[in-house]
């Protein structure tokens, strides 16, 4: 039994939330920042840190009090220690030190990338059986790991260059789309053509890496009249959309025929997937049509950063004894594997 504030600022959400026995979500209450950073085309670190310090007292005590709770009834405080931006992290974490050396609560520092993973678990019917396969793809982060059990997992493999949520930002920039660009370029796809134009695929032989970075140059090329200038313009001979549908089937079949068959190898038993890109329709389409494995997506309201995935991660780490002193230091790069285990 566990009652947990979850806190998440390590890129540009301020988010907390209340959950109980990481399955129960009394609250989840997120301000975003993307207003802020869309006039930069990508998260912008220095603005995004100093709107965490503007926001996060305002959103703590809005998710207490949307959970009718109050700080003396939480059993710890959870909050995002990495990875992530290292000015954005350091505001949770001193924040989340503040509340529980104020009201003598434990303080669980929560890796982002098991939070994400995690947002999966209120969905599901009954306890899966590990090893899983999970993807993540985020804006951060493409990652491919096994999960043999709770808080323990093995990286396989992750991206060379650009994260899959990067390129679609990157791309939508380039089509002259709002930022971020993964929700513009998935609607702009459904009105275009994705056999218009073949953009390459990189497998990386056998490899469970991924990268974009060629795949975003193609997308360049193809769309801009002069792909050097400073501020490349769209030619006026192309469509948004066929471009957009022809990037999308692009990135969704590398991650979707890699995914299968890195969780084919490793036995597992069903396929996991989180980060904001995995609200994706074709993402999603495109796993079903390479797997025959289950496949387990978090709910739309949680796909993108929030504060009720690092209490529901937390959860099992609470459960397992986790508690960190208030000389924890934020991990901007924490690499999913050694860390992540509780022995
Ligand atoms: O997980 P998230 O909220 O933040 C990070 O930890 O990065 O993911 C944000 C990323 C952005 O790159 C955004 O463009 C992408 O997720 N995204 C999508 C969609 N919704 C969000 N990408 C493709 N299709 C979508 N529907
Ligand atoms: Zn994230």
């Amino acid at each position: 039994m566990s009652i947990l504030l979850g806190i998440e600022t390590s890129c540009d959400e301020t988010a907390a939330a209340v959950v109980r026995d990481g399955q129960e979500i009394f609250s989840n209450v997120v301000a975003s920042q993307v207003d802020l950073h869309a006039q930069y085309g990508g998260v912008f670190p220095e603005l995004a840190s100093r709107a965490h310090v503007e926001s996060i007292t305002a959103v703590v005590d809005e998710a207490l009090e949307k959970a009718q709770s109050t700080l003396a009834q939480m059993d710890a405080i959870a909050v995002t220690r990495g990875p992530g931006l290292v000015g954005s992290l350091l505001v949770g974490v001193n924040y989340a030190k503040g509340l529980a050396l104020g009201a003598g609560l434990p303080l669980l520092g929560i890796n982002h990338l098991e939070g994400h993973v995690y947002s999966l678990w209120p969905g599901m019917l009954e306890e899966p059986v590990f090893p899983l396969l999970v993807l993540i793809v985020s804006g951060g982060h493409t990652e491919l790991l096994l999960m043999t059990g709770h808080g323990h997992w093995q990286g396989l493999g992750a991206t060379r260059d650009d994260a899959a949520g990067e390129a679609f930002d990157k791309v939508g920039r380039i089509l002259g789309l709002p930022f971020p660009g993964g929700p513009h370029i998935e609607r702009a796809a459904l009105e275009g053509d994705p056999g218009r134009w073949r953009f390459p695929r990189a497998w990386l032989d056998a490899s469970d890496e991924f990268s974009f970075s060629g795949l975003k140059t193609a997308v360049l090329r193809a769309a801009c009249e002069d792909p050097n200038a400073r501020k490349p313009q769209l030619r006026a001979d192309v469509s948004v959309a066929d471009l957009a549908a022809g990037f999308q089937a692009a990135l969704v079949e590398v991650l979707a025929r890699k995914t299968a068959r890195a969780a084919e190898r490793c036995g597992a038993s069903a396929i996991l997937v989180a980060g904001g890109v995995s609200a994706n329709q074709a993402l999603r389409a495109a796993l079903r049509d390479a797997s025959p494995l289950p496949l387990l997506f978090p709910p739309l309201e949680l796909c993108t950063d929030n504060g009720a995935m690092i209490a529901l991660a937390a959860h099992w780490r609470w459960q397992a004894g986790q508690r960190d002193g208030l000389d924890m230091e934020v991990l901007p790069r924490w690499p999913p594997g050694a860390p992540h285990s509780f022995s």
